[in-house]
């Protein structure tokens, strides 16, 4: 048996926000990040429709991007002290994975961050809470997954909160929110979604359900992503649509080892003075990723499916042919993008350099353990071929040098 969840209810379109006017109940705790959305007045906003809607407003902010455990036990903490009946995370994937993870600890203050770890192990919610994502970025489609992903600090890596229990109960995409963005963020928001659709598409759960919604995805950020990020206001609207397309196919077919590299790399060379984000992280592993599972012969072909609504090779080329197509396209889309091809040439501000900040040595030093994380992350169940922990050395190296994948 499978299960498909979404959230109950989608608003969408330009000025959605107003929804919150409709909402009952008595009290709301608005989670927020660290300032963009009091800034360009969705904050005010949000909290006038909800006191509109009669109940009284507190707001949680300065949740940090990469939300830490320490965070998220803050904000549980306040929610515990004000006993909200709505929790309302507006925001990038950052406050709204924070505001997911600590609705869990509000429900249940005895659950440690270890208890929420385990895949798809979260009791029973909404005996406290209902919960609304209203999504400002246009990438991680938080506002419709069931996932969450925090970062453990101490040991520098990010883990991920799975189950259906934290698929939000109302999702607002509202584009007028993802209209602010800077380029950079709509660079690195879009990669990921199109990671999203890319990997639920040749997941192992990929299913009649996900894969309509994975390939409308895939060609939508195909037309849209670059537009957007040269200004075009009309694809960056349809882009925040295309991102929650790819987030109702992943949350609900998962996804693969790009995404598991993605978070084991993030947060592991902190230490040297920066991150490497999420969706730039994914937009240098995706080609090599694909060129590792196009040996499977059933992710090859879907790779090739992939490329025939893409519309970018001859409809009789091969599939190996097409796989090179679709590799060959995303890195252009990377260099459309600004976005380097591996960590060696990733700068600390992310864009490419010729010496990146994680120095060759530290990676070397650091690959063996990294590479026994990403196995272990919980995206690596459902990627089409699963790597050894020496393959998966192999991986990281020609993510980290840009070398082909011949293995
Ligand atoms: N839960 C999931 O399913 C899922 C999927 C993928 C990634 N993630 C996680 O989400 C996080 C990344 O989220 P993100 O990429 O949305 O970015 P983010 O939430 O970390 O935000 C990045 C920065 O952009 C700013 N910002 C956000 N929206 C803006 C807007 N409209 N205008 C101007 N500035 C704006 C924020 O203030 C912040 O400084 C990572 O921790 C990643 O691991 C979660
Ligand atoms: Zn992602």
């Amino acid at each position: 048996m499978a299960r498909f969840t979404l959230p109950r209810d989608l608003y969408h379109g330009k000025g959605s926000l107003e929804a919150l006017k409709s909402f009952k109940g008595k009290k709301a705790m608005i989670c927020v990040g660290g300032g963009s959305m009091k800034r360009f007045g969705f904050l005010d906003k949000a909290e006038s429709y909800l006191k509109e809607a009669g109940m009284e407003v507190r707001i949680f902010d300065g949740i940090e991007p990469d939300p830490s455990v320490e965070t998220v036990m803050r904000g549980a903490q306040a929610m515990l002290e004000f006993e909200p009946d709505w929790i309302v995370a507006i925001g990038g994937g950052s406050p709204i994975d924070a505001a997911k993870a600590m609705w869990i600890k509000y429900e249940y203050p005895d659950c440690t961050f270890e208890d929420m770890c385990k895949v798809f192990g979260i009791p029973e919610l909404r005996k406290k809470a209902h919960f609304c994502a209203v999504s400002s970025t246009s990438g991680t489609a938080t506002e419709v997954t069931a996932f969450s992903i925090i970062t453990d600090y101490s040991k520098g890596i990010k883990y991920p909160i799975a189950d259906f229990e934290i698929t939000p109960d109302v999702a607002i995409v509202d584009p007028e929110l993802a209209e602010t963005m800077p380029k950079k963020l709509v660079a690195h928001t879009g990669m990921d979604a199109m990671t999203h659709a890319v990997e639920a598409y040749v997941s192992t759960a990929n299913c009649d359900y996900t894969d309509p919604l994975a390939i409308h995805a895939i060609e939508m950020i195909k037309d849209d992503l670059v537009k957007s990020y040269n200004g075009d206001m009309d694809a960056r609207d349809r882009m925040h649509n295309a991102q929650c397309l790819a987030g109702m196919a992943f949350s609900n077919a998962l996804l693969g080892i790009v995404h598991s590299m993605a978070h084991k790399t993030g947060a592991v060379f902190a230490d040297y003075g920066a991150h490497i984000i999420h969706g730039a992280a994914n937009a240098m592993y995706l080609p090599k990723v694909i060129a590792f599972n196009a040996k499977d012969e059933t992710a090859k072909k879907r790779y090739g499916v992939i490329v025939d609504y893409m519309g970018i090779a001859d409809k009789n080329a091969t599939d190996d042919e097409k796989v090179d197509a679709l590799i060959a396209y995303l890195r252009k889309m990377n260099d459309d993008l600004n976005i380097p091809h591996c960590i060696k040439n990733y700068g600390a501000d992310s864009y490419p350099t010729e010496q990146g900040f994680v120095p060759e040595d530290v990676f070397i030093e650091r690959l063996h353990d990294i590479a026994v994380n990403a196995i272990a992350d919980a995206c690596t169940g459902s990627n089409p071929r699963q790597p050894s922990v020496e393959e998966m050395e192999k991986l990281l190296k020609c993510c980290y040098y840009d070398t082909e994948v011949d293995f």
